[in-house]
């Protein structure tokens, strides 16, 4: 075996992240690692990437104890992570982002590899940017940072590749692109652990899949096996994919409309973001627009919001505003939850769910968070922590808390499954019904994941290249997917 993790165990105060995990994985093998949010993947990785200290256990690469040692030592053994979020160097190129990371990792060992031309060069064409060499990273789109991660990770050769959600933010065709690359990675000599939440993406990679729950490893065994168990689908897959959700509904072509865009551009210099968009989101239903990366979702989102200078109007129910500022926006209950997050990730998550809350009255404030906690059970287990050490899904599902806070009229969530485990999309379908029944709220989503914006949404707007391509109920959308396709 090239890796052996036996008894596991990592604790963060009374919190057992990671307890008495064991699994092994050989040469050429694919493994998946699935689990509910913040069943403790992502602190297995970084355990074996030497992030962070097991504090019982030991983790064997090719026979050799590497538990408990420096994230460095490591990555000389063999060992490299892809870490979820992409972190270039701005300034520098493409493939100077390569070179560091072939440095040497001790000040005084300036002996570079002698090959690190030739290295950094197989890793881009490896990868599909040898053309992006000279390029700065900001030059790419979303999918070629990814792309650049991966290659800094494979510079080195590893015989241990560890990726940690690989496809989050990308749309289906991104994400066959990216696991015939995975699949083009596999070789006798490496084995990979692969952790995403989107399961049909895993399940078409990988061999065999390990699931956990609340620390433990609760399923080990082949993919089909271990979806198929009653233990998985109760803690993380939930009624999947072959639950109807909810009953489909066309909105009345003459409904009111929460929100009204008409001839709305967005331009940043010469790039042009939106050209003159114009939709409408009628009032207490679910509308998603849907597109690929870069398709202009996100600047539609802070048009409406009033985060990027547009031009064209939005009316908000009914009204249009003659100042369109941010804060006037959000006072009025149209709510962003951006897809960056933007917590205040060095406060607990009641000081974050508290500012969401800010200008409600105090028992308004006391409701408002109980129905956020009734919504999120992990949040309210977790109200003195602090948000930066959240799971990722954890701070997704914050995210959304605190967008909810607000009290908001009409909430505008961008890329809402973004690290969300399956199961969670039902907490969030169930909260869409109930508060769409009662009327209170207009939901629109930007979503790239079409399988839940298609569950949810009644209304679907397709984007392609900053322009609105095609619009109609969910019902009717196999004429508008062509497009995305
Ligand atoms: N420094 C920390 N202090 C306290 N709790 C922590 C800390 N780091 C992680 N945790 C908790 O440990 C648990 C496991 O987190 P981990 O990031 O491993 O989950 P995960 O399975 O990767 O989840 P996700 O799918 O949401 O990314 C989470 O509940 C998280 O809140
Ligand atoms: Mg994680």
């Amino acid at each position: 075996m090239l890796l052996e993790v036996t008894d596991l165990l990592k604790r963060f105060g009374g919190l057992k992240a990671v307890d008495g995990v064991s699994f092994a994985v050989d040469r050429g093998e694919i493994l998946g690692l699935i689990g509910p949010n913040g069943s403790g993947k992502s602190t297995v990785m970084n355990l074996i990437m030497g992030v962070l200290k097991p504090d019982s256990g030991s983790i064997l690469l090719d026979s050799r104890e590497i538990g408990g040692r420096s994230p460095n030592r490591i990555a000389g053994h063999g060992v490299s992570m892809v870490f979820q979020h992409s972190r270039p160097l701005h300034q520098q190129t493409v493939l100077q982002n390569l070179y560091l990371a072939l440095l040497p990792n001790r000040l005084f060992n300036f002996r570079l590899s002698p090959d690190i031309d030739s290295r950094a060069h197989d890793a881009l064409k490896l990868v599909g940017l040898e053309h992006f060499a000279g390029r700065k990273p900001s030059e790419l789109p979303f999918a070629g940072l990814r792309r650049l991660e991966l290659a800094k990770s494979l510079v080195r050769k590893p015989s241990l590749l560890l990726l940690d959600e690989p496809f989050a933010g990308l749309s289906a065709s991104e994400m066959e692109e990216f696991s015939d690359l995975i699949r083009q990675l596999r070789s006798d000599e490496r084995a990979i652990i692969l952790v995403d939440h989107n399961v049909k993406g895993v399940r078409a990679l990988v061999d065999r899949i390990v699931a956990m729950s609340s620390g433990q490893k609760i399923a080990d065994d082949l993919p089909d096996h271990v979806l198929a168990s009653p233990r998985v689908r109760e803690v993380y897959l939930g009624r999947g994919d072959e639950a109807v959700f909810r009953r489909p509904h066309s909105p009345a072509p003459d409904a009111p409309s929460a929100l009204k865009v008409e001839h709305v551009s967005v331009r940043y210099g010469e790039a042009i973001a939106l050209d003159d968009v114009s939709l409408s989101v009628p009032r207490g239903e679910v509308t998603a627009v849907v597109g690929l990366n870069g398709a202009g979702k996100t600047s539609l989102f802070n048009a409406i919001c009033g985060i990027v200078p547009a031009s064209g109007t939005v009316e908000y129910e009914g009204r249009t505003p003659r100042a369109r500022r941010a804060y006037e926006i959000a006072r009025s209950g149209v709510v962003l939850c951006p897809e960056t997050r933007e917590l205040f990730t060095d406060m607990t998550v009641q000081e974050n769910l508290g500012i969401g809350g800010n200008a409600l009255a105090a028992a308004e404030k006391r409701r408002q968070t109980e129905f956020v906690e009734s919504l999120f059970p992990r949040l309210a287990e977790r109200r003195k922590q602090f948000a930066r050490t959240l799971s990722g899904g954890e701070q997704q599902q914050l995210a959304i808390a605190r967008a909810l806070m607000m009290k908001p009229s009409i909430l505008l969530i961008d890329e809402p499954t973004l690290g969300l485990a399956p199961i969670i999309f039902d907490a969030i379908s169930n909260v869409i019904e109930t508060l769409r029944e009662s009327g209170e709220l207009s939901l629109f989503l930007a979503e790239q994941n079409l399988t839940f914006a298609l569950r949810h949404a009644d209304l679907i707007h397709v984007m392609e290249h900053g322009k609105i391509k095609w619009s109609g109920p969910a019902g009717e959308f196999d004429a508008g997917s062509a497009l995305i396709a």
